[in-house]
């Protein structure tokens, strides 16, 4: 029985090296990767071997025949992938196809003449963390690993949403290495203000940054800032317990939220808001976020896209699992009839097509949501244009098709992206809120390379950013090799890394 990949995949690859019949794709080498919600398992040549499921960090990988209700349509989703291939594995040949495997390379070890190198690394995400793997195991470098919380993981622990425990789990992963004898920690450094940029530089041969992308997007509308209005980063933070948000950031005394975006975190947001609190008590979830959501008065959460259901920014694994689950009902508002048309041609492996069994309803958004079970309503090409309300948000003003619409919501979560910060010491670019660079290397600052959201932007999984980190970490050690890293001042006194 093959094997099959489902809801969590992070893109992260490590299956793909660990598969002898290399029958898991794309692979990092194809054009596709990076582009599709997840790899799939080629069923025909799959020899059942389960060598991906032990390398897969967030148990995304299962023998199809032990697949969960929920998880079932993954075996049609992995095959339906190959179907639309030109065949890439043996399939004429069902026999194990197993690699002419070619000398090893090492093009990660430094000329033997060279001195262990010292990097910095700021920020303990993924991002960071598959830099501090990549130089560990690949180089004899000794690495500093700083971050300005007292715990790592970054997103991981502060963003990933509590009712997704497998994905949490590549924590323990990246938890391997912090006790590395080649690696210091220093929690509770914030670079910027306990350390300079310039401070880090000077006592390092190269630093590497990781810092993420930790403010939110702005929508630009009036009213935003309006109370009862809240970005998505807030909302996450909160739910996730970051250090950074206080306990009584969210208040859910209303009975409709509406969520403005379509992505991923859009769906976190909603899903957690509407969820049964119970199903959350043995998560990572806050306390006081559980305590809130024990009490809460949310009937309703609206997700507001302002495009079509077959352009939404979500992907799939994760809207088919919020279409499955059966404790909240999604409904798609029928507003204009181009939503009904685009899921009714969309075929049923579409993005649109997933929408296919949902109720469909045109909502009167003058009424209260009802009463007898919490709901989500999707309601497309809605572009918002106001917050309205005097002293509290009372409804958003949206755009569609045809007309105007003002839906009434006591809360608005701004879930329309996040957005790098400027760090002093280093050059920002403020259109798209990362620090220029070239694969990785920062603008006119030698020595200083970037990886992950502060790198790309805002957007990738888990997994994005290895790939991201490999072609950083590339560029730091063709320059060292190149003799390209400023030289390093050791004669500085000792600096004090930490701060409580
Ligand atoms: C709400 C949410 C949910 C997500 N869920 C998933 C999911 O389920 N699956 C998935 O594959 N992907 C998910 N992602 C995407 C994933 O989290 C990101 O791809 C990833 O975290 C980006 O990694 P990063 O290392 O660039 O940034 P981050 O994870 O943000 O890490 C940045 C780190 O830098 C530290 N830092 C920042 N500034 C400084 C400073 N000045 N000095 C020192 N340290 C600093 C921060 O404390 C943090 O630890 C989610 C993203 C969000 C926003
Ligand atoms: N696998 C997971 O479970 C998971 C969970 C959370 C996050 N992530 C990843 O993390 C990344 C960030 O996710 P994200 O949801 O923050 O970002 P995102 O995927 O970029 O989605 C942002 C959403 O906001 C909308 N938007 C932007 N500006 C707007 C405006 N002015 N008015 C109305 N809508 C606006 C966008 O619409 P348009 O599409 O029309 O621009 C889009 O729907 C993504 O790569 C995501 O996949 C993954
Ligand atoms: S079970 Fe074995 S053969 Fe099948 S995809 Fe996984 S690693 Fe490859
Ligand atoms: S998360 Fe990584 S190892 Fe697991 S299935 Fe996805 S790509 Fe493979």
């Amino acid at each position: 029985m093959p094997f099959a990949i489902t809801q969590t995949c992070c893109n992260d690859a490590s299956c793909v090296s660990v598969c002898p019949v290399n029958c898991i794709h794309p692979t990092p080498d194809e054009p596709d990767f990076g582009s599709t919600d997840m790899l799939y398992v080629d069923p025909q040549a799959c020899i059942d071997c389960g060598a991906c499921a032990d390398a897969c960090p967030v148990d995304a990988i299962f023998p199809v025949d032990q697949l969960s209700e929920a998880l079932r349509p993954y075996a049609e989703v992995n095959a339906a992938y190959y179907a639309e291939q030109e065949p890439v594995t043996a399939k004429a040949d069902p026999k194990p196809n197993f690699h002419e495997w070619a000398p090893p390379t090492f093009d990660r070890v430094l000329p033997s003449d060279f001195a262990a190198l010292d990097v910095a690394v700021v920020g303990a995400g993924p991002a960071g963390m598959y830099a501090v793997e990549d130089l560990l195991l690949h180089t004899s470098s000794r690495v500093t690993l700083v971050d300005r919380l007292r715990d790592t993981g970054g997103l991981v622990r502060y963003g990933v949403a509590p009712d997704h425990p497998s994905t949490k789990k590549i924590q323990h992963t990246f938890a391997r290495f912090h006790n590395h004898p080649r690696l210091r920690l220093r929690l509770g450094c914030e670079v910027g203000v306990d350390v300079s940029a310039e401070e880090l530089s000077a006592r390092h041969d190269a630093v590497i940054y990781a810092v993420g992308a930790s403010a939110a997007r702005s929508t630009g509308l009036p009213g935003e800032e309006l109370p009862g209005s809240l970005a998505a980063t807030t909302a996450v933070a909160w739910y996730n317990g970051h250090p950074d948000v206080r306990a009584d950031a969210v208040d859910l005394s209303a009975e409709r939220i509406v969520v403005i975006g379509n992505g991923n975190v859009a769906l976190d947001v909603a899903r957690i808001l509407t969820a049964d609190p119970e199903t959350l008590a043995d998560t990572t979830i806050a306390p006081h976020a559980l305590a809130q959501l024990r009490s809460s008065k949310v009937r309703e959460v609206v997700l507001l896209g302002r495009r079509g259901p077959e352009d939404a920014a979500y992907t799939m694994p994760e809207l088919r699992a919020l279409a499955q689950q059966d404790t909240v009902e999604l409904i798609v508002d029928e507003h204009d009839s181009e939503v009904a048309r685009a899921i009714e041609q969309a075929g049923e492996a579409d993005k649109a097509g997933l929408l296919k069994g949902l109720r469909r309803e045109t909502v009167d958004w003058s009424a209260p949501p009802p009463y007898e079970r919490r709901r989500i309503v999707l309601r497309f090409h809605s572009a918002p244009v106001a917050f309205l309300g005097d002293t509290q948000v009372r409804a958003v003003r949206v755009t569609g098709a045809d007309e105007e619409t003002e839906i009434a919501a006591g809360r608005v979560v701004r879930a329309v992206g996040y957005r790098g910060t400027a760090l002093p010491g280093l050059p920002f670019e403020e259109d798209r809120g990362i620090v220029p660079n070239a694969q990785g290397r920062v603008e006119g600052v030698p020595g200083s390379y970037v990886v992950g959201w502060i790198k790309r932007g805002p957007s990738g999984g888990i997994g994005t950013n290895r790939a991201c980190t490999n072609e950083t970490v590339g560029a730091l050690l063709e320059d060292a090799v190149a003799g390209a890293l400023p030289k390093t001042r050791r004669w500085l006194p000792k600096l004090r890394l930490g701060r409580r």
